[in-house]
């Protein structure tokens, strides 16, 4: 029988396959160990096992002065394009090196040392990254918070993580609005009951911070002031950061990042998936507040030697649905990575590419898309004015990279709108029934990952090792537990259909609806909620809640339908999307008295359904949908 010849991804995917162990081992080499590992993995440490167990590096050496004592200083590491600010800079690699080592210099004055935490709640400016990079440099440990987060989330990272210091900044730029993030700060450390010891404040021109004496240091002062400080070699499995995400409860779960697989996974992913390496120009459009942004805006295309573009600003809006071909004609990336709801966005306001046309996109290869599934007719509308492969790929902040993906290195594209692509090499994709059985190709289940988990996946939760063990490996021994459902089909294509917990996608951003219900729960006129995602064109899913209030309540529905409004506002966050809350008398419930969130969701989005066969009062759904209707 003739045989098609094995593509570069069937090969590698083989030689992973084959022998996991020796995979990795020859990927790492890529890497700068200052001590090589004694077992490239060791199954006795840790939840699963521990990847180059006893080896020693640094990341941040990794990723800018190995680049400079390699000749290559007078790159451009990273270019900021800041449309809100006015302001594009660039900075070399010799540059980026220097700004970071002063900035660990001042961190390690104001009292950082080596696994000590720094949390960083900073808008999109470069001194973002540096910071992240300075922690890497000292062998801290990083816990960044997304700028759109309000006071008590921040307290809550702030309390889990218990920084040394916290680095922050006067205000970020919204559309439209100043955001200031340090009264934000301010009330976040008066909520929490750690303390860090100092703050670290950039102050922006447009809005300056008021400073608190013998806490607050000025961050420009601080870094001019302070001593560059080399690179301090951590363990491969010490951690490199802590990143906190929605979980199924209220309370999120402190994502942990070990330096060494952290490292080998993510220079591997970019030649492997983007097809990028040296000299290339990679513009991921996310926020280093998310694990997009934590892995392609900051330390991939760093290791890889890149030039990495970090943009603050809107994909409409700022000034218009031209921005990002606007950045990519000028700054020429040949990846632009972003989320589909960006990509929607600006076919609403753009929907015959007009603006497309007015740039020129010669040098843009590949747009990836990740965050939420993408819809193909985004898809294809994006593949078709843009004429180039448009790749959806599936991962989470969990694993830091890509589970599934087209893979441009490898010479295999996504090749079905829908699709997420095949398993990277790295991850053992199956698909599991509820009692945890293999299902065959073709049958949708749960998405699961075989252990081990490949390098660069989480190892653990922050101080909750048995968090970890019930979120993710108890229910399929033997695997992880992503939390999604999907299906391979017939040649081997990953779909990945959402998620089978509470946890939602606004606007590509990863929220839970418990969270929003425990905040609803907590006004005083509320007997019982639920929080669901429903369906929304632009930014996929946007929380709806309802409420039942307790008996005696005679104020105005719409007064404490927009005092919930706000109250998830002032917990949670802007980032939330949250204005949809509706009072009703009842909630569907099982006889069980299990609320029936799936049925509300399928209303919610116009699908008829019929009752399920536990509920208690099928009459419940029609009131429902009669005030879903007004
Ligand atoms: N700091 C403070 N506030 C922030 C913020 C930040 N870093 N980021 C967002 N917000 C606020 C916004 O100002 C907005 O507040 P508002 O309610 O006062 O208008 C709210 O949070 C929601 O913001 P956003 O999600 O940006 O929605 P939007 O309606 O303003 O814009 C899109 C819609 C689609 C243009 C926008 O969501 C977008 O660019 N999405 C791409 C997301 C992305 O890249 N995700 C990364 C995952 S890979
Ligand atoms: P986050 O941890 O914020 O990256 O969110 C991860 C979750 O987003 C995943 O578990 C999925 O539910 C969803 N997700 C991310 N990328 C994709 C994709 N390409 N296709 C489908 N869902 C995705």
């Amino acid at each position: 029988m003739d045989q098609q010849p094995a593509s570069g991804y069937d090969a590698v995917y083989a030689a992973f396959r084959r022998d996991p162990k020796t995979f990795w081992e020859e990927r790492a080499e890529a890497i700068e160990w200052e001590r090589r590992w004694d077992r490239v993995f060791d199954p006795t440490l840790g939840t699963f096992g521990q990847w180059f167990a006893g080896a020693r590096l640094n990341t941040c050496h990794n990723c800018l002065d190995r680049h400079v004592a390699a000749g290559r200083g007078a790159q451009a590491a990273l270019i900021w394009d800041s449309p809100m600010a006015g302001q594009v800079r660039s900075f070399s690699y010799a540059e980026l090196r220097e700004r970071t080592a002063r900035v660990a210099g001042a961190l390690a004055r104001a009292g950082v040392r080596r696994g000590e935490r720094v949390v960083i709640y900073m808008p999109m400016v470069p001194e973002a990254a540096i910071a992240m990079l300075a922690c890497a440099r000292l062998g801290a440990i990083h816990s960044v918070v997304f700028g759109g987060f309000a006071a008590p989330e921040l307290a809550s990272r702030i309390a889990d993580a218990q920084p040394t210091v916290v680095v922050s900044a006067s205000c970020g730029l919204e559309p439209g609005r100043v955001v200031a993030y340090k009264p934000m700060l301010d009330a976040a450390i008066d909520l929490s009951p750690h303390k860090p010891r100092a703050c670290l404040i950039l102050q922006r021109d447009v809005l300056r911070a008021e400073m608190q004496v013998g806490r607050d240091l000025d961050f420009d002062e601080a870094e001019a002031a302070a001593a560059p400080q080399d690179c301090v070699p951590v363990p491969a499995t010490d951690p490199l950061y802590i990143l906190f995400t929605s979980g199924t409860t209220g309370r999120p779960k402190g994502i942990v990042r070990d330096n060494g697989g952290h490292a080998v996974a993510l220079q591997t992913s970019m030649g492997m998936v983007y097809g990028l390496g040296t000299g290339d120009v990679f513009w991921t459009a996310s926020d280093v507040g998310w694990v997009v942004g934590h892995s392609y805006i900051v330390y991939a295309p760093l290791l890889a030697g890149c030039t990495t573009v970090m943009y603050e600003g809107k994909p409409v809006g700022t000034p218009d649905a031209g921005a990002f071909w606007r950045v990519c004609a000028q700054h020429a990336p040949r990846v632009l990575f972003t989320a589909p709801t960006a990509l929607r966005a600006i076919k609403q306001q753009d929907p015959e590419g007009t603006h497309m046309r007015r740039h020129d996109l010669s040098r843009l290869e590949a747009l990836y898309l990740a965050g939420e599934r993408c819809d193909p007719p985004t898809a294809i509308w994006a593949a078709e004015k843009l004429k180039i492969p448009v790749v959806d790929h599936w991962w989470q902040t969990e694993t830091g990279w890509a589970i599934t993906a087209g893979f441009r290195g490898l010479g295999l594209f996504s090749p079905k709108p829908g699709s997420g692509g095949r398993p990277s090499p790295g991850h053992d994709l199956q698909v599991l029934d509820d009692s945890g059985a293999v299902l065959p190709r073709g049958q949708t289940g749960n998405l699961a990952l075989r252990l081990p988990l490949a390098p660069g996946c989480a190892p653990t939760l922050w101080q909750n090792e048995a968090g970890y063990r019930a979120a993710y490996l108890d229910d399929f021994p033997g695997f992880y537990r992503t939390g999604d459902a999907g299906v391979i089909d017939a040649d081997g294509d990953v779909s990945v259909m959402g998620r089978t917990d509470d946890i939602i996608n606004v606007a590509g951003h990863r929220l839970s609806t418990g969270a929003m219900e425990e905040v609803l729960a907590a006004h005083p006129d509320v007997a019982e909620c639920a929080v669901v995602g429903m369906r929304d064109d632009l930014k996929g899913q946007v929380p709806l809640g309802l409420a039942v209030l307790k008996a005696g309540v005679a104020r105005p529905a719409e007064t404490i339908a927009a005092e919930l409004v706000a109250l998830v506002r002032a917990r949670i966050g802007p980032v939330a999307a949250f204005r949809d809350a509706r009072i009703v008398a009842r909630l569907p419930k099982t006889r069980s008295g299990k609320i029936l969130r799936a049925s509300i969701r399928r209303i919610a989005d116009g699908e008829p359904a019929a009752p399920p066969p536990t509920i208690d009062d099928p009459a419940i759904l029609d009131e429902i949908a009669s005030v879903l209707s007004r």
